[in-house]
């Protein structure tokens, strides 16, 4: 589930006075007649699909609280520290979707984070991403979403409060923080890194989740890619500072995004699983591979995996501890009766559909956020590799149990010092989940 970008709808208002408000002032762009699904030929609204699927439009824009809404039409709610934002309905309905936008006033969105009628939207709209993606690619998405059939949905009102609620001061935002336009080709890399910089950056936009942001809901320019929270899970770094024994190689990313696992990692599961499922999924293989080139020199790989067959012979070590002869330490024995059956990997390397705990991000992050939401949520077969799953503990484990089993796998598992606070951490997760029927395994 795509929500996130919590603080990103502070726009401040960091200028007075006339020549500000012409900047921030924008016209309405007149109405259409809305276009015939006919004027769109086939091939463009597939390609258009493909390219919603790859920038998670439907993840945001349908309603998932209370009853699920129609796919596309909006009043998706995004939970922020100032209140909630409602995404809007962008089904081609003319009185409640964007039925008679024309392809210019789309392109202004997109680019601009301006609506049709001038007003200014948020940054919970990750427009700072979209605005990079090539007249062509924002055109294809216009032909897909106007053949969609039109759906009357009338969006919440948010309830973000004064003065956050003042959408003129988002122009300020925007002053500081777009950076408009396609992003240019960097003659000094080759066609597949610029391909990956192209999705990465502009419609796949990952470092909306993984880049930290500042104080006014901006990514830090100064910590692309460095990890951050969101939606109650660590997004974890895509840099050096990933802070797993095995180095993230193009190989492991490729598998990552493209099966939802890789093994000498982990899976995709809670926010990484519709982007891996629901978008890249979608997306043509040498896209996905051109991603994980990009990535791997931004965490400068090639550099790096020397150290990787030592840490994999660290790993498969650790993997077994405790859990041949007697087990006298009763959170070793806790381990060993709720986990070790399916994680615990004789080596020399983990098994496929078997993560390898101590080479997982869920025990290396500097908080257990990961770990807890895995071991209270499960795994469902929608996230991760689809042939596997993993049971929900939320009924059986206590937040003391959660607790201790965290602490012994931290520090039986990894070389880093301990996590603090750790039941009240683990108390902290469970409150944001739902509570699972009892006896779910998913
Ligand atoms: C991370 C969540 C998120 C994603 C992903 C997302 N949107 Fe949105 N979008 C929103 C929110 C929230 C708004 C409303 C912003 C506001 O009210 O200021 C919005 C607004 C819009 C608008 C303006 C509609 C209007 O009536 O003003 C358009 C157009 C739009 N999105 C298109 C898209 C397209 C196309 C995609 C996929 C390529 C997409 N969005 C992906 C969250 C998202
Ligand atoms: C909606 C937020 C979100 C977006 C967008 C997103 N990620 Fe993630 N990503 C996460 C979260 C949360 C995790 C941790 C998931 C887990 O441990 O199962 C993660 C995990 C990962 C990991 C594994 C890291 C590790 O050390 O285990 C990789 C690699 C990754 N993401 C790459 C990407 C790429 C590439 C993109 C863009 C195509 C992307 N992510 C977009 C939230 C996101
Ligand atoms: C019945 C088998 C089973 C049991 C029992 C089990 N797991 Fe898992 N676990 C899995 C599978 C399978 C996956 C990978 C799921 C996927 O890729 O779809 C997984 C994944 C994980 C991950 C990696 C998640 C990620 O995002 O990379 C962690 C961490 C984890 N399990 C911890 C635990 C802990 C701790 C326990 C004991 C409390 C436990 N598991 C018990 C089967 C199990």
């Amino acid at each position: 589930m795509i929500k996130r970008i919590a603080a990103a709808i502070v726009g401040i208002g960091v200028a007075g006075g006339v020549g500000f408000l012409a900047y921030a002032w924008y016209p309405a762009i007149a109405p259409v007649a809305p276009p015939p699904p006919s004027s769109f030929s086939a091939a463009q609204v597939e390609r258009g699909r493909v390219l919603a699927a790859g920038g998670y439009c439907a993840e945001c824009h349908t309603r998932t609280d209370g009853k699920r809404g129609v796919e596309l039409a909006g009043d998706y709610k995004m939970d922020t520290p100032f209140g909630a934002i409602f995404s809007s309905n962008i089904t081609p309905d003319p009185e409640t979707g964007i039925g008679r936008w024309s392809e210019a006033a789309f392109k202004r969105a997109m680019r601009k984070g301006i609506s049709r009628d001038g007003t200014q939207l948020f940054p919970a709209f990750p427009f700072d991403h979209f605005t990079h993606m090539t007249d062509q690619d924002i055109d294809d998405v216009y032909a897909f979403l106007m053949t969609r059939e039109p759906v009357h949905s009338v969006k919440r009102d948010n309830t973000v409060g004064f003065p956050f609620n003042i959408r003129l001061e988002q122009a300020g935002w925007k002053l500081l923080f777009l950076h408009e336009g396609p992003l240019k080709n960097d003659p000094s890399q080759d066609a597949e890194w610029n391909r990956g910089a192209y999705l990465a950056e502009g419609l796949s936009h990952c470092s909306a989740c993984h880049t930290p942001r500042n104080l006014m809901g901006a990514e830090k320019a100064s910590a692309p890619y460095d990890g951050a929270p969101v939606d109650n899970w660590i997004a974890p770094p895509l840099n050096e500072h990933n802070p797993t024994p095995v180095v993230w190689t193009e190989d492991e990313y490729f598998k990552y995004l493209r099966f939802g696992s890789a093994p000498l990692h982990g899976s995709a599961a809670g926010p990484m699983s519709p982007v891996v499922h629901g978008g890249l999924s979608e997306m043509p293989e040498s896209d996905v591979h051109a991603i994980a080139h990009y990535l791997a020199q931004i965490d400068h790989s090639a550099t790096r995996v020397s150290q990787d067959p030592k840490a994999i012979a660290w790993a498969m070590q650790a993997s077994m501890k405790d859990l041949v002869g007697p087990q006298v330490n009763p959170n070793a024995k806790l381990y060993a009766g709720a986990c070790a059956a399916c994680h615990a990997n004789a080596g020399p390397q983990p098994v496929e559909g078997r993560p390898d705990l101590a080479l997982n991000n869920a025990l290396w992050l500097d908080e257990p956020t990961n770990l807890f939401q895995v071991i209270l949520r499960g795994i469902g077969t929608t996230e991760g590799i689809s042939t596997v799953s993993m049971p929900s503990f939320y009924h059986s484990f206590s937040d003391a149990d959660l607790a201790r089993l965290a602490a012994y796998l931290r520090a039986t598992r990894t070389t880093l010092p301990p996590w603090t606070d750790l039941e009240k951490k683990a108390g902290e997760v469970r409150k944001t989940l739902p509570v699972p029927p009892v006896a779910s395994s998913h």
